[in-house]
């Protein structure tokens, strides 16, 4: 049953494997596991096809053999063959074991990443990946290494995801509250698709991303390229991928409606009033304050559920967000 089910998910995975390279059956091999993953995989297909036939073939075989021509007529009787209870029993033993200790030792492979591996932080959100690297950079799109072991150490920010590169054969579930580790070494540089693979809303659908793989000596100096990238674009263009890189907009809409927190739309410039009481006008240090201490001024009528974002946003993309904020702003008449 699992198996067949498993044909079926692989039928469907045709169309993604299509976008990752020219595969009719498998999407391409681009990760040192790829090769040993569909290796047991085509020995349990192989097995589970060589007894299907088998079987199907007896059986109509029997069928007619045995067909009843006399009503009447009574058959020998069968007491007991040990040679056959022994055969049909070591048999699917010795398979099961073999199949026990591919999976075992190839689970152990995956599930154990090297030592060395280069460590990157997923987060998984509805519905979009965010990756994290070890100098703060953030990116919608996985870059990695080519012919280097890659480590993710993934968490959600809401609910249930699971991540997976068809072309690595590489799948773990991104839990929210706590981290899961999968990690892989790709082989060959290229763009592969990037999905989710547990169902966690309405547009779970639209959860996919790629896999950049760069080639041998071009991953660092494009992440160093990268690390100043809020520089190299317009302020308001900056802000605008902040607010989606932080989750900004899981809370904040942009439209004018009220979410868990207020909407950006029109709040720039205008006076707030805090569940305390107090007011103020909603202007530059407004804004970073409540960006790196939201729970010293409370807008009424929400809660005070917001994170600090102090470390995660440094000068510059405080200042970004600023001017997105600024651009939110109907035109004065
Ligand atoms: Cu995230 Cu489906």
């Amino acid at each position: 049953m699992n198996l067949v089910f498993e044909l079926f998910s692989r039928v469907a995975l045709l169309g993604v494997a299509q976008a990752g390279g020219n595969a009719f059956y498998m999407p391409p091999q681009a990760s040192t596991s790829a090769q040993n993953v569909d290796r047991i995989f085509d020995f349990i297909l192989w097995v589970s096809i060589f007894f299907f036939v088998l079987i199907v073939v007896l059986m109509v075989l029997f069928i007619v053999k045995y067909r009843m021509r006399d009503p009447n007529a009574e058959g020998p009787r069968i007491y007991h063959n040990t040679p056959l209870e022994i055969t049909w029993t070591a048999i699917p033993l010795g398979l099961v074991v073999v199949i026990f200790w591919l999976g075992f030792k190839g689970y152990m492979d995956l599930a154990v990443p090297p030592a060395n591996a280069y460590q990157i932080q997923v987060t998984g959100q509805q519905w979009k990946w965010l990756f994290t690297y070890p100098n703060g950079y953030v990116d919608e799109i996985l870059h990695v290494p080519s012919d280097r072991p890659v480590e993710l150490l993934m968490t959600s920010s809401d609910v249930i995801h699971a991540m997976y590169i068809p072309a690595f054969r590489a799948k773990m579930d991104v839990m929210p509250g706590r981290y899961t580790k999968v990690w892989f070494s790709a082989t060959e540089p290229g763009s592969y698709p990037l999905f989710c693979a547990e169902y966690c809303g309405s547009k779970h659908a639209a959860m996919i991303t790629e896999v950049q793989v760069h080639p041998a000596g071009e991953f660092e100096p494009w992440l160093e390229g990268v690390a100043n990238w809020i520089a190299t674009m317009a302020p308001e263009a900056a802000g605008e991928k902040l607010y989606g890189m932080l989750g900004c907009q899981q809370c904040h809409s942009t439209s004018g409606a009220a979410g868990i927190g207020p909407t950006f739309a029109g709040l720039f410039g205008k006076e707030r009033t805090f569940r305390d009481g107090g007011t103020r006008v909603a202007d530059e240090n407004y804004i970073r304050q409540s960006v790196l201490e939201p729970a010293s001024q409370v807008v009424a009528g929400f809660e005070p559920v917001m994170p600090t974002f102090q470390g995660r946003i440094k000068d510059d993309g405080i200042a970004a967000l600023i001017a997105y904020l600024k651009s939110l702003n109907p035109p004065q008449p």
